[in-house]
């Protein structure tokens, strides 16, 4: 056994199991230990430290091996076993400091079990589910020897046109800014030190979820106070929870690229927010400097990079390729160099790998015999975790829930689709795996008969959306279509549903069509779906769709033509499970929409909480001259917060418990709910404030609080909100962060637009 002294500290290196049998001795502080070990490195060495290679086709294993052994590798993503990994960190070991490697991978939403999208966990509304599914995916990917994930996404989406939309957790600031924090304390637990847990890097800083026209990759533009207003507490969220690492956004903002932006990364993120995380670019970002035309040439793309204090280049030969002749002409000085990687090697510390290497790889002996195995998965939470992330849409006449002696027609492309239920971004999920929605029924009918399926329709037959889909799937196309034509089908599937006591028809999109790079100009569900929905309208037998998308669809039709409506997003693992619970009535819905369905496309952007204007249509009065379209009405077809359930709530009106607020001091708005339904359902009581007059422009609401009651029926009970001056601070002209004296409506409600008001004075 060979034993190294790095920094005074004592570590085996012959192999794992010797070196994890020394008892470990504790490290300096995070601070002492970082110094130390810079005096040590070479400039070959650090920069090596900035290096985050994606394990793929381009580099070989071999070569990265070498690389890593000789100190020019900092980090690897994309290789998710215990044995992929272990041969990198024995490379590492073996490297002149062996200072360790970590492993990184994008566990959005789940990392084995797949969890519904993120989407779909915010429309749960259900902070412990979202805590869970993210606890869960931080102990998988720990255990496949992961540190560190590239999530949470927490870009507030407001057109959905954007393919990442589904990625991310909505359109609003508050609910997004609960969900990064949950989110961060679920992957992190106590420490992302500690076995079990992993670093957050939390994406895309800043504002990606603004590109231009939903069009991905495009320029963000944004007004100062609608920055910090709107689209930046949820990444300061995360960074207050505790967020190790953040991931920077492909896009410009006003005009300079995050990647190159001084002002972001230094004045606001390190500055005002105190972040002392690692910065990482997007993948390729650093060189994209060149044709975002603010770098001539890949050398002043990595000057620019690194003095804007991105620590680590993703993917991107820039930093290794062009940093040595920098700090050789003086155009970079050292300290920039020794900025980045003191994060780099700060951001080891934190996960703790200084302390053990093989924190998350473990030893050979206790490698999962099948990585893929079954029993790896934790299907109960899923199913759980889905369920709750369902919204029900529609229910005329209670066509829902369905009866199990019924004889029911399952049709549509996404009925049996392994592969989309997982949704984008699946991680490590497996096909094979998912419980489809035919899985599903069929799992929750005795008389397996009465099922009765046809495909019905492809996704679309449009072949060059089909062949845009599948142009990244290397192995096996995702998108395959029926070669039968479209009537052939159609034929079958009204055939089907003549047979049946209901039709339910599985539609939407295919998961690629929700994803990075998957922008669309229109929110139709395609053509040959549509055709499918209308046949069979006008076979008369009740019509259900259960809408698997990644992205709010204008369906205003296909709405009409249906009796009940659920948007299941894509919901993972167990997804068949648990939209079978919600069809036949075994869990009563209560998903409510964290983001506004628009009527049409034109729309855009329908976001609730937009300001209040000079000319404001008013439903019911002439429109000319207002603020308004005249071929289309100004209201969404489902408002934010938006969702039914099988019982029914009541609200009653509003009660504060004074007219006045003063400075300091806090304020309490009650409502009683009450289920006057049939059955026991859970519902989210949400609350909303107006600034009615201010120095400037304010939205004529925002979120402000929200909570989750379950109810028996006849139950009531009482909600009660705590308002303080913080609660109504808005970032004014000035960027200050102020409460302004004046008027504050109140509004309570079980989705954003239907509404009991009150109102009080902020003194
Ligand atoms: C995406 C990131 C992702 C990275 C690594 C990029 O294309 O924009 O969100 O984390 O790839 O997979």
């Amino acid at each position: 056994m060979r034993n190294m002294c790095l920094l005074g500290i004592v570590i085996s290196l012959a192999s794992h199991t010797a070196w994890a049998q020394t008892p470990a001795a504790p490290l300096p502080p995070k601070d002492v230990f970082v110094a130390e070990l810079l005096k040590k490195m070479s400039v070959d060495e650090k920069i090596g430290q900035l290096r985050l290679i994606s394990i793929g086709p381009e580099m070989p294993r071999e070569m990265i091996r070498k690389e890593i052994a000789a100190g020019r590798i900092g980090g690897t993503f994309n290789s998710i076993s215990r044995d992929e990994n272990r041969p990198m960190q024995d490379a590492a070991m073996r490297s002149r400091l062996q200072i360790p490697m970590f492993f990184a991978y994008d566990v959005i939403h789940g990392h084995r079990t797949i969890f519904p999208i993120s989407l779909a966990l915010a429309s749960s509304w259900d902070m412990d589910a979202i805590g869970l599914s993210g606890r869960i995916a931080a102990r998988e990917a720990s255990a496949d020897s992961i540190d560190l994930t590239f999530a949470p996404m927490v870009d507030i989406a407001r057109d959905p046109r954007w393919g990442r939309t589904s990625e991310g957790f909505g359109e609003d600031t508050y609910l997004v800014s609960r969900i990064a924090k949950v989110m961060v304390q679920a992957y992190q637990g106590a420490s992302p030190a500690l076995p079990g847990n992993i670093m957050a890097s939390v994406k895309h800083f800043a504002l990606y979820g603004a590109v231009e026209g939903g069009r991905d990759y495009n320029t963000v533009d944004m007004s100062p106070t609608r920055m910090f207003q709107d689209y930046l507490p949820p990444y300061h969220a995360a960074i207050e929870a505790g967020a190790g690492s953040v991931m920077v956004a492909l896009n410009s903002i006003n005009g300079v690229p995050a990647t190159s932006n001084m002002w972001l990364m230094q004045d606001l993120l390190r500055k005002d927010w105190g972040f002392k995380g690692v910065a990482v670019s997007d993948h390729g970002a650093i060189n994209e400097l060149i044709k975002h035309g603010v770098a001539k040439d890949s050398r002043e793309a990595a000057k620019l990079a690194i003095k804007a204090g991105i620590d680590m280049s993703m993917n991107d030969k820039a930093y290794g390729e062009e940093l040595p002749g920098l700090l050789k002409s003086g155009e970079v000085p050292q300290s920039d160099l020794d900025n980045a990687v003191r994060e780099v090697l700060g951001a080891k510390y934190d996960m703790g790998l200084f302390a053990d290497p093989y924190l998350r790889i473990g030893k050979a002996e206790d490698d999962p015999a099948d990585t893929k195995a079954d029993s790896r998965l934790h299907r109960a939470e899923a199913r759980e975790v889905a369920r709750k992330s369902l919204v029900l849409l529609k229910n005329q006449n209670d066509t829902l829930p369905l009866n199990k002696q019924a004889r029911i027609a399952l049709v549509g492309p996404l009925a049996k689709a392994p592969i989309d239920i997982m949704g984008s971004w699946a991680a490590a999920g497996q096909p094979a795996q998912s419980v489809t929605v035919f899985d599903g029924m069929r799992n929750a009918i005795a008389q397996q008969d009465n099922l009765i399926y046809a495909r019905g329709a492809n996704i679309t037959d449009d072949q060059s959306v089909v062949d845009y889909l599948n142009f990244l799937n290397f192995d096996a196309p995702e998108v395959v279509n029926d070669p039968r034509a479209a009537q052939v089908m159609i034929d079958e599937a009204v055939k089907a549903a003549q047979q049946a006591d209901v039709v339910v028809a599985v539609v939407g999109e295919s998961r690629g069509m929700s994803h990075e790079s998957s922008s669309r100009t229109n929110l139709d569900i395609p053509a040959s779906q549509r055709a499918l929905i209308t046949a069979l309208k006008a076979t008369g037998k009740p019509l259900v769709l259960v809408l698997m998308n990644g992205r709010p669809l204008s369906i205003d039709v296909q709405q009409q033509q249906a009796d009940a409506v659920l948007e299941t997003w894509f919901s993972g693992t167990e997804g068949g499970n648990a939209i079978a619970d919600v069809l036949f009535g075994d869990y009563n819905p209560s998903g409510k929409l964290p983001i506004t369905f628009p009527r049409s496309v034109g729309q855009i952007p329908t976001y609730y909480s937009h300001l209040s204007i000079g000319r404001p249509f008013t439903p019911g009065k002439p429109g000319n001259y207002t603020s308004q379209y005249f071929d289309e009405g100004n209201s969404p077809l489902y408002p934010f917060g938006y969702g039914l359930s099988y019982t029914d709530f009541s609200l009653s009106d509003v009660r504060l418990s004074a007219k006045t607020l003063k400075p300091g001091a806090t304020l309490t708005a009650s409502v009683t709910v009450t289920n006057t339904g049939k059955r026991a359902g859970e519902t989210v009581v949400q609350l909303y404030i107006q600034d009615v007059t201010a120095s400037m422009s304010r939205a004529v609401k925002e979120l402000k609080n929200f909570e989750k009651v379950m109810l028996n029926p006849g139950e009531q009970k009482v909600v009660q909100f705590t308002l303080s001056e913080n609660d109504l601070k808005f970032y004014n002209a000035q960027l200050q962060h102020v409460a302004e004296p004046g008027e504050f409506n109140v509004q309570i409600g079980l989705d954003s637009q239907n509404v009991q008001q009150n109102s009080f004075q902020l003194q």
